[in-house]
């Protein structure tokens, strides 16, 4: 048949925000884990969609692996970034390391899409989409196409609208 289009995706965010569980959500069934424990370093992840074969770099968001982002940033095509809604009080940490995303060379001028999961909506007292992409002053990111959506991905909500914007953000 026709091979699908390969697009590598780094999945980005802090740690315990929910990466691994939204892309384990994402895989075949019958390529689900059942159990789900914090990443050390990063873990590479396959998905597809109906036109696109995703290579996700799924990295650990915990403060003593952040480091290794930057080495996967040239070959990201797309980028998945998870938060805690429910995590109020890093949502500070969260911008930052958003901020310091945004401004790294190799991802500074590129028009490279970015997916915004307000991950774990659940939460009796999640923050909404709308006001995560407040707290991360999402409007001042004018020269790349970006989204968010409110996601369970426990439940694997909210999961297939993020992808699907994504699928059509990639030429
Ligand atoms: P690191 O690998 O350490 O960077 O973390 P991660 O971002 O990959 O988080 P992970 O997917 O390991 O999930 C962390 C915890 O949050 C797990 O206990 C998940 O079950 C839980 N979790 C993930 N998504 C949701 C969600 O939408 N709602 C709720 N209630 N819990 C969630
Ligand atoms: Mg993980």
């Amino acid at each position: 048949g026709l091979k699908k289009k390969e697009v590598n995706v780094l999945c980005l965010g802090l740690d315990n925000s929910g990466k691994t569980t939204i892309i384990n959500q994402l895989k075949p069934s019958n390529a689900q884990a059942q159990d789900i424990v914090p990443t050390i370093g990063f873990s590479i992840e396959k998905f597809k969609t109906s036109s696109l074969s995703f290579t996700v770099f799924d990295m650990s968001g915990q403060g003593r692996y952040r480091n290794l982002w930057e080495h996967y940033y040239k070959e990201g095509q797309a980028i998945i970034f998870v938060i805690d809604s429910g995590d109020k009080l890093r949502m500070v940490v969260a911008k930052e390391e958003l901020d310091t995303l945004l401004n790294h060379p190799d991802i500074k001028h590129r028009r490279i899409p970015i997916l915004f999961f307000a991950n774990k909506m659940d939460l009796r007292d999640a923050l909404s989409a709308v006001k995560v992409s407040q707290l991360l002053c999402l409007e001042n990111i004018k020269d790349k196409p970006w989204h968010i959506c409110a996601s369970d991905a426990v439940k694997g909500e909210g999961l297939q609208e993020g992808v699907d914007w994504l699928q059509e953000q990639i030429p």
